[in-house]
């Protein structure tokens, strides 16, 4: 067994969890950067009360940014510069997965006033960060990325075409306050697509080849909570308060075992995806999940059929409501293969060709990507074949 955990934030889980922000806040200071979505903030039933909680609670708010869909390291780098010289203790940061990525990159950048693209990584100037970043509390109001659990800052430019990470174990947000309850606007098709990516972050976490004994059992609890909560919160629109809660916990555990296990082969396209067409990051991981998890548990049988990850798609299996415990594994893998390809149809995640993306563009695609810890080595047509079945 060999395995090192990263840091993790002080997580405050829980319906209404966000009354304890204002505390929180004067934990680490008084004068607060809020950065925040531009419409889903407003779209935030809550958000006149987390405004008024914290006057209350004697916090300065210095100044404020909004960060309107996914994040360039333009949009970090203006909003260092405008902030540069604000006497600033803190950042608070209340949004998706967009904003608290935003977030992280400005506080770790804020002590230096640095470019982003000095530690972007692959496309910038690899200079070692100096572990230098503002406090920051990331409030999620979307589950699916479980960025506030984890260490980097996602930045897409789509001119560049690249979409590549800020990552320092610094940037991990010292609280996460998790509030379910947050979840009640996301609309209907927000769910789904950051859902799934949630969902796939643990699969690919749970499968990887570096996944340990402390990764396996969080994914695991994790996916049994999406298996119960994904698809009522979906039918609901966000109206079920139990399937809130479950699909809360599983994108923000999915933040910690990505950290510390790695991703596979849906993630190892969807940053070049991401990076070449405008598409949301959920909507490329939903509709890669369930072709994805076909073509591995193929080729696992065909080239690898003792290996652990059959065993583990099994568990997956049961834990998501696929299989029962004891079927045999080959109707286990069946019924799970086809499973996560029904979810994907259920959730309406639309295809590739919908959002631009071209059989011509499947070989730029291709160069950028890798497949990361995935638990088995695909060949070229297999990984191919994820992206050109779902165009
Ligand atoms: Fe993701």
């Amino acid at each position: 067994m060999n395995f090192q955990v990263a840091r993790l934030p002080a997580l405050h889980f829980s319906p209404g969890a966000i009354s304890v922000l204002g505390e929180q806040v004067c934990e680490w200071g008084q004068r607060i950067l809020l950065i925040t979505g531009a419409a889903s903030f407003e779209l935030l039933d809550q958000r006149f009360g987390i405004l008024d909680l914290l006057q209350r609670a004697g916090v300065v708010l210095v100044a404020r940014a909004e960060v309107s869909g996914e994040p360039s390291p333009t949009v970090v780098d203006q909003i260092v510069t405008a902030q540069r010289g604000t006497e600033i203790d803190l950042v608070v940061a209340i949004g998706g997965g967009s904003v608290l990525d935003a977030a992280k990159c400005v506080a770790g950048l804020l002590p230096t006033g640095d470019s982003v693209m000095e530690y972007l990584e692959g496309v910038g100037r690899g200079k070692v960060h100096d572990g230098r970043s503002l406090p920051l509390i990331a409030v999620p109001t979307t589950a699916g990325t479980g960025s506030e659990a984890s260490m980097n800052g996602v930045l897409v430019d789509h001119q560049q075409g690249f979409k590549k990470s800020f990552r320092h174990p610094s940037l991990v947000p010292q609280v996460a306050i998790v509030d379910p309850d947050l979840l009640a606007t996301s609309p209907q098709s927000l769910i789904a697509a950051n859902g799934c990516d949630a969902l796939s972050q643990l699969l690919e976490s749970y499968l990887s080849t570096k996944a340990s004994p402390f990764t396996d059992g969080l994914a695991l609890s994790a996916i049994e909570q999406m298996g119960q909560g994904l698809i009522p919160l979906w039918e609901s629109a966000g109206e079920d308060a139990a399937a809130r809660s479950a699909v809360a916990y599983g994108s923000m555990v999915s933040g910690i075992t990505l950290a510390n296990a790695g991703l596979g082969a849906v993630h190892g396209l969807a940053g070049p995806i991401g990076g070449l067409f405008p598409i949301a990051h959920g909507v490329v991981c939903g509709t890669l999940l369930g072709e994805a998890n076909r073509i591995n548990i193929d080729a696992l049988r065909s080239r690898d059929p003792s290996s652990g990850a059959l065993k583990k798609y099994v568990i997956i299996g049961e834990k998501l409501g696929f299989c029962e415990a004891g079927m045999g594994e080959d109707a286990a893998l069946d019924r799970v293969s086809a499973g996560l390809i029904e979810w994907v149809e259920r959730l309406q995640i639309p295809r590739l060709g919908t959002l631009g993306v071209s059989q011509a563009g499947l070989s730029d695609i291709l160069q950028r990507s890798d497949q990361k810890a995935n638990p088995i080595t695909l060949t070229e047509a297999e990984f191919s074949a994820i992206v050109s079945r779902r165009i």
